[in-house]
């Protein structure tokens, strides 16, 4: 088991790469903590975990809210004790809204969820890895994240803003055995994009195929274990070839 006994919040994890995280992250001896706004799925998903012998409670946590994030981390260190791992997943889409579309309540939603949360969180979590001289955060970016073209102007803002915060936070704290280290995932099948999943080609994807939630667990897993120990502020696409070319 590569997480054995680490402690982990992953926030979005009721549903898409969230619960496939916090399933695999169970799989791999992690104590989990399905943080999300939506409390029953983040229970079902607990309760899924919890009866195939893995350790899992459910947070009802709004990640715009600062006083949600501080009392996720309390009630993770009260079941669990300090945490080891985070995953910055939870994130909403703007369906590709033009600039000139979107307007700045719109915007402000998609930075206050996609971006703002991701630096509340990290802070949460930052002092007690830094005593530790432990700990892994993972953020899930997107490939919107380094070109243009793969979102709207907000999303494509905020998961750009993710992976400089990424490497920004790594250049801070790596020095304390922190490994901070943000995923940039192509277009993956889950209920964030299923009302435009049928509108995208899969042409442009050299494997010709969407990904999958599971491959992308895989990949936070990696992230997170100590066979990553020595990766630092890097932005990892897992995009069947889509920002190749
Ligand atoms: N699906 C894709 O193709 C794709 C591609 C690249 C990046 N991403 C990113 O991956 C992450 C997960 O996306 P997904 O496709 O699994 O989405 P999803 O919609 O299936 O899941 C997102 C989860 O986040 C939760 N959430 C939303 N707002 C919240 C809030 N304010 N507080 C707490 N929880 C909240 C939702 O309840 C939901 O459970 C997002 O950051 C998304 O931007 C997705």
């Amino acid at each position: 088991m590569r997480l054995k006994n680490k402690v982990a919040i992953i926030t979005g994890a009721a549903s898409g790469m969230g619960q496939g995280e916090a399933i695999r992250f169970a799989k791999e001896g992690a104590k989990v903590v399905v943080a999300d706004l939506n409390l029953e799925g983040a229970q079902s998903v607990a309760e899924e975990i919890n009866a195939f012998g893995g350790q899992a409670i459910a947070v009802s946590v709004n990640v715009m809210k600062t006083e949600d994030i501080l009392n996720c981390v309390k009630e993770t260190e009260e079941a669990f004790g300090p945490v080891d791992i985070l995953v910055n997943n939870a994130g909403v889409f703007d369906k590709y809204q033009k600039s000139l579309d979107t307007t700045l309540d719109q915007w402000s939603f998609l930075v206050n969820i996609n971006l703002t949360s991701v630096f509340e969180f990290s802070n949460a979590v930052l002092p007690s890895m830094i005593e530790r001289k432990t700990g892994a955060i993972v953020n899930i970016a997107s490939v919107a994240g380094l070109v243009a073209g793969k979102g709207g102007a907000a999303y494509t803002a905020t998961k750009h803003g993710v992976i400089g915060y990424t490497k920004h936070l790594s250049s801070e704290y790596a020095q304390y055995g922190i490994k901070i280290n943000a995923i940039c995932p192509g277009t993956i099948e889950t209920p964030l994009v299923k009302d435009v999943l049928a509108g995208i080609s899969k042409e442009p994807v050299p494997a010709r195929r969407f990904g999958q939630v599971e491959e992308v667990a895989d990949l936070a897993v990696f992230l997170a274990s100590e066979e990553a120990k020595f990766m630092s502020g890097t932005a990892v696409t897992i995009d069947g070839g889509f920002t190749i070319q």
